[in-house]
């Protein structure tokens, strides 16, 4: 199947691992210029040079924290400079804190806001206008399991599975509003994806935890096989960059408002 993306544009928020950075390879391959964005330079230059290397695609960078809004003001000028104008955008960047509710921060709680359902809010508030200037365009906001499902321990998401749910819910508001416009915003869903900045972020927040040795193991043996994660496995990130390309495509042209879940089954609800 060909996508028909060549010559057309995208911005990947967190384009520089995990699953945006396979997402921005895959549109890379389908013909279309990318701008990847995150907060660590380097990475996103390893990121580019990856990219163009295997694809020969154009690959712009942009270093942004998307908790921030100054900076976010500095994307549409940002992305119109180097792309010209903007067909798809990702909003991809995102993370989730997982341990006890009673043990959860005001600190956590707001920053599992703000880099989850805030900077989708904000960025598609200052990309949505091109959108509709050019008269068209193609959304896709990443969200999570814990937002549909309650996970077992040790992923207790009090934390950022409301967030999630917030961008599930906030994603089929912006596919009525700009349906008319000829914009379509579509959320995806991954279930467990094997990225390795997840593992080592849970690793830096169970040590945090200051458990013993003991309770640390039980709490790696519940990670690795956990309730949720009956009869299924971990995806890798190609597989859910499948998903969000098709649903940035036109092939997809009617699937609006879509909560696409890729799980694998995970969901035993
Ligand atoms: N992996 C999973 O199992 C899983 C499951 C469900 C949902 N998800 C969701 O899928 C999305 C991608 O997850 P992933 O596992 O692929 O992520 P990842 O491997 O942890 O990569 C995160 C990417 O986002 C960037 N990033 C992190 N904080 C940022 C910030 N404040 N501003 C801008 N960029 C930021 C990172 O680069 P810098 O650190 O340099 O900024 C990196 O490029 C997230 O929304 C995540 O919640 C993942």
């Amino acid at each position: 199947m060909k996508l028909g993306m060549e010559g057309k544009t995208a911005v990947i928020t967190g384009g520089s691992k995990g699953i945006g950075l396979e997402t921005a390879r895959l549109l890379a391959e389908e013909g279309a210029a990318v701008l990847i964005c995150a907060r660590r330079q380097s990475a996103l230059e390893e990121a580019r040079a990856d990219i163009a290397k295997t694809t020969g695609a154009r690959v712009e960078t942009f270093s942004l924290d998307v908790t921030d809004l100054s900076q976010i003001a500095q994307l549409p000028r940002v992305a119109k400079e180097r792309l010209g104008r903007i067909d798809m955008l990702v909003n991809n960047a995102g993370t989730g804190t997982y341990k006890p509710f009673l043990e959860v921060t005001d600190e956590e709680l707001q920053y599992g806001m703000a880099i989850n359902f805030f900077a989708q809010f904000r960025i598609c508030q200052r990309i949505i206008p091109l959108m509709v200037e050019q008269n068209g365009g193609s959304i896709v906001n990443v969200a999570g399991e814990t937002g549909i499902m309650v996970t077992m321990p040790p992923f207790l998401s009090s934390c950022t599975g409301p967030a999630k749910s917030a961008e599930i819910r906030f994603s089929k508001i912006l596919a009525n509003e700009f349906g008319p416009h000829n914009i379509r915003v579509n959320c995806v869903v991954p279930g467990f994806v094997n990225t390795p900045e997840r593992f080592s972020k849970w690793e830096r927040e169970l040590a945090k935890r200051h458990l013993s040795a003991e309770e640390a193991d039980t709490e790696r043996r519940l990670w690795s096989a956990n309730n949720s994660m009956r009869n299924t496995r971990w995806g890798t990130p190609e597989e859910l960059a499948n998903l969000i390309v098709f649903a940035l495509s036109d092939r997809a042209s009617f699937v609006n408002g879509a909560v696409l879940v890729a799980d694998n089954a995970m969901d035993k609800s």
